[in-house]
């Protein structure tokens, strides 16, 4: 901790005078010298004293160190976000002496010790609007005078232990983070007069234990953060959004950056452009973080369920509907908004059971479904491509997915950005009614199961499939691609995945009935009317 500037009188007079060598050789060629010996625009027309910008022998204002300034009297605001423990009040101690000069309220040759102000240059008067003119809105700049304390430490586990920080970063006497803490206005040996080289975000690292990303690019604080005047105000980013921080590299101007930006442009994308700090609860709005933890994402592979690397250490809803700190699995991040908390209130296709909550259309008890939160209930699935069995487990994103993807067999980033094919999905997947069977319609099933050869779907060995394509039916006519809960539906009468379209499938007018129910392996019956044709019932195979 720095020694407290209480020192009085001739104490202090004593003090200047021995440091004013050294303090005169290390402020002269810097910014700081606003004589009219200084290098910089912002410098004195006559006068050639260096200090008395700052401090005067005599005559003083009663704050130490011999401040010779008035100190503003400007009512601040203050930074605050969603995430904040430490509470900021208004700049108090050394902060209030750089903003005499730094809100851009007073003129920097106001001195308490000269009656005139003291003429500047090319006419200056207060600090011009720019980078050094932090304004008196501080809510964008990165948060002071508040303590640095054990309490704070206790709320917050990604801070450092304030009593074990470098000896160059110093807490004022009552402990609080002030602009002196990263910044000593004598020096200016590493650059914008700080107290530490921040080239590999050193000073950042020294108070905040926050980041373990492996990814080179994102080590670096200000690769994403601004200290001061920062666009988005809450959480410091360099863009006005979150989405717009990452695409500054994401948008295809950086080399090694995957370029998101023309996922986000398809028909159907995750709108990522909401504010940085929502009023309103997730899951009306989703940005890059939402999936993605800036601080501890990594490289690497996965396999389904288990969470992608580059996903890094985001919160999710557990298979139970229970919020997690850490989700393991990818469905895990996807049930933060389209669980119980749904976004969509209808479903891309009209079905007999409506479900929007995915977490029950996938869960390990629902009546069948995709294998997504754990194998399938079908153990012989004929159809299924190599690289597939009854056991797999399957991601959202094998079937939501940019259709550009390197996964969908192009070359643009994967992920669930964007697609062409709505909704979001990796490949065509036509749902409209008198659809043309072929490999580019179904090309989503496709992916997975055969269309022909002796197991494809084709073939007709589980079901006269052939047969109804050829009706131009379509599969999303018959099945629902995510599944049916347990509490809608049941293993005799949504087997398969079996919950019809109900615009295009209709009540038998026979029977009144409109139902499947399967009787065992690849046979089955149904009451409906489909294009015209009754089945009161009609069993398969015939
Ligand atoms: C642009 C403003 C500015 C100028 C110019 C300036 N100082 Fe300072 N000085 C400060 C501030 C602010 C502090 C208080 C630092 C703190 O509280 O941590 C300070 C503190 C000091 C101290 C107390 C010990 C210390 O380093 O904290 C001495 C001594 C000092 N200044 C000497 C000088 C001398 C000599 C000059 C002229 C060569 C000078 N200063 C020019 C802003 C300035
Ligand atoms: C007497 C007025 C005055 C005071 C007091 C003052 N500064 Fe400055 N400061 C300036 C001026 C003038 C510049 C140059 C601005 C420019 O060129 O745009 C500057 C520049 C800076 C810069 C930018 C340096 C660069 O290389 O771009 C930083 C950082 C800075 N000051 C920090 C501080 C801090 C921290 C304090 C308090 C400890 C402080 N200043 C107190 C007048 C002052
Ligand atoms: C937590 C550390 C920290 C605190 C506290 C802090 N700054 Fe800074 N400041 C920085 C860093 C780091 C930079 C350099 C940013 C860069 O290079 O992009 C900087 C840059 C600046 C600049 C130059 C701006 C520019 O874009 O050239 C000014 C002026 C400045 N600070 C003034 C202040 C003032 C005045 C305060 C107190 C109100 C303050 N700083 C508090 C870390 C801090
Ligand atoms: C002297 C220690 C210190 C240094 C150096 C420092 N910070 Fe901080 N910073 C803090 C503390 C303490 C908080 C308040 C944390 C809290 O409330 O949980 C904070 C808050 C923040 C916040 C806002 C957090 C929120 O929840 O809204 C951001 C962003 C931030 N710092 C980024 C940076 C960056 C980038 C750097 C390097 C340029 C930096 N900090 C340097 C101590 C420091
Ligand atoms: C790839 C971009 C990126 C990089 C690099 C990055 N951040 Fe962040 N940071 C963010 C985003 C986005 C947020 C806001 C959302 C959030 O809370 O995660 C954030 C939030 C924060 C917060 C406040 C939220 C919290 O959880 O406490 C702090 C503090 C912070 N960052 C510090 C840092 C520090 C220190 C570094 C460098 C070691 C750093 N960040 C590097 C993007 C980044
Ligand atoms: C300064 C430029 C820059 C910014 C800003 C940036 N990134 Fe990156 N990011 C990169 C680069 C470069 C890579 C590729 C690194 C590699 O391949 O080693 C990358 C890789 C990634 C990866 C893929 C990791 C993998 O290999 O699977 C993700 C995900 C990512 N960034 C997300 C984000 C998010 C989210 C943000 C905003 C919070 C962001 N990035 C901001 C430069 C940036
Ligand atoms: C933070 C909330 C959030 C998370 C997490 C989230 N989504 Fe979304 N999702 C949305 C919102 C909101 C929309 C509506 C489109 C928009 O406005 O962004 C949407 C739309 C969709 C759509 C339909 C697009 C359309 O055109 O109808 C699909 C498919 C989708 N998300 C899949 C996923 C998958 C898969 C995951 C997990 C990897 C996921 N989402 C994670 C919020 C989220
Ligand atoms: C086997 C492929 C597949 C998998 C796996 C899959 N979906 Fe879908 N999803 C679709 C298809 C196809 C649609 C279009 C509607 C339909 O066919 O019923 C869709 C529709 C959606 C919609 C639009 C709203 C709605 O309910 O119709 C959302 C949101 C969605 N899926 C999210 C998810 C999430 C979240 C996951 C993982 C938990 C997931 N999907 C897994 C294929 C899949
Ligand atoms: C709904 C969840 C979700 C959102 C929101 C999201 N991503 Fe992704 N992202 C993914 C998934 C899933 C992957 C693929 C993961 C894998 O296969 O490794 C991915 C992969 C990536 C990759 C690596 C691509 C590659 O091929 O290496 C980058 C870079 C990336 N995302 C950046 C972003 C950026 C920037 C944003 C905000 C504009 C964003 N993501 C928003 C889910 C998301
Ligand atoms: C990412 C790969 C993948 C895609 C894409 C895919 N499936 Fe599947 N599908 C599987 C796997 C794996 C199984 C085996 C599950 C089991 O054993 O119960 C399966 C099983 C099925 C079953 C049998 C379920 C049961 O309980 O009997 C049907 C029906 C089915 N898929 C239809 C479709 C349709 C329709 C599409 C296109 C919307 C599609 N699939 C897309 C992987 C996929
Ligand atoms: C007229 C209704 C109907 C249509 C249309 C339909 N299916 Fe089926 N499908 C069924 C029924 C019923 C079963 C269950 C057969 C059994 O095991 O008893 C089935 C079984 C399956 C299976 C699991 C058994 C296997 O062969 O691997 C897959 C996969 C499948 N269908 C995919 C598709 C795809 C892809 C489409 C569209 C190209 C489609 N279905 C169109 C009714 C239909």
């Amino acid at each position: 901790m720095r020694t407290p500037h209480i020192l009085v009188g001739a104490g202090i007079v004593a003090a200047v005078c021995v440091l004013a060598l050294a303090q005169n050789q290390s402020i002269v060629d810097t910014p700081h010298n606003l004589s009219a010996t200084g290098t910089s625009v912002i410098r004195a027309s006559t006068e050639e004293q260096i200090c008395i910008f700052c401090h005067t022998p005599h005559n003083s204002s009663p704050i130490q160190p011999l401040w010779n300034r008035y100190m503003p009297v400007a009512a601040y605001s203050v930074y605050t976000s969603n995430s904040l423990d430490a509470q900021p009040g208004q700049p108090t101690g050394s902060s209030k002496m750089c903003l005499s000069c730094h809100d851009g309220t007073i003129a920097v040759g106001s001195v308490i010790s000269r009656d005139q102000v003291i003429q500047m240059a090319s006419g200056i008067t207060t600090l011009p609007p720019g980078s050094s003119n932090l304004g008196t809105d501080l809510s964008d700049d990165h948060p002071i005078s508040f303590p640095f304390d054990s309490t704070l430490l206790g709320k917050d586990p990604h801070l450092a232990d304030p009593l074990s920080l470098p000896p160059e970063i110093q807490l004022d006497a009552n402990r609080e983070v002030q602009c002196t803490t990263c910044h000593n206005a004598h020096s200016n040996t590493f650059g914008k007069f700080l107290v530490m080289n921040n080239d590999s975000s050193t000073l950042c690292n020294s108070c905040h234990q926050i980041s373990t990303t492996t990814i080179q690019p994102h080590q670096d604080c200000i690769s994403c953060h601004q200290t001061h005047t920062a666009p988005s105000g809450p959480y410091l980013m360099q863009g006005d959004r979150i989405t717009t921080t990452c695409l500054k590299c994401h948008d295809g101007t950086h080399a090694q950056a995957p370029n998101i930006q023309p996922d986000l442009l398809k028909v159907s994308s995750h709108d990522t452009n909401s504010p940085v700090d929502p009023t309103d609860p997730i899951p009306s709005h989703v940005t890059c973080i939402d999936c993605h933890d800036p601080h501890t994402m990594t490289t690497g592979t996965a396999n389904a369920p288990a969470i992608h690397p580059n996903f890094g250490q985001i919160n999710g809803i557990n298979a139970s509907g229970a919020p997690i700190e850490a989700a393991s699995t990818e469905y895990e991040v996807c049930f933060k908004c389209h669980a119980d908390q749904t976004v969509f209130t209808a479903s891309w296709v009209p079905r007999m059971i409506t479900q929007t909550n995915t977490r029950l259309e996938f869960a390990q008890s629902a009546a069948s479904f995709h294998p997504v939160e754990g194998p399938g209930r079908n153990s012989d699935v004929p159809s299924l491509k190599p690289g597939w069995n009854e056991s797999s487990i399957i991601y959202c994103s094998d079937c939501h997915n940019s259709d550009t993807s390197t996964l969908s067999g192009s070359s643009g980033p994967d992920g669930v950005h964007g697609s062409n094919q709505q909704p979001l999905l990796i490949a065509r997947y036509d749902t409209a009614d008198f659809t043309r069977e072929s490999a580019a319609a179904y090309a989503l099933c496709y992916r997975c199961h055969w269309r022909t050869g002796t197991d494809g779907i084709l073939q007709d060995r589980t079901f006269p499939h052939s047969e109804h394509l050829g009706e131009d039916i379509t599969c999303s006519a018959c099945h629902d691609a995510h599944g049916i809960s347990s509490s809608q539906g049941n293993s005799t009468n949504n087997a398969h995945l079996i919950n019809f379209d109900n615009t295009i499938v209709f009540p038998d007018p026979d029977t009144g009935l409109l139902k499947y129910e399967s009787t065992g392996p690849f046979t089955g019956q149904c009451y409906l009317m489909c294009h015209g044709k009754k089945h009161s019932p009609k069993q398969y195979p015939d």
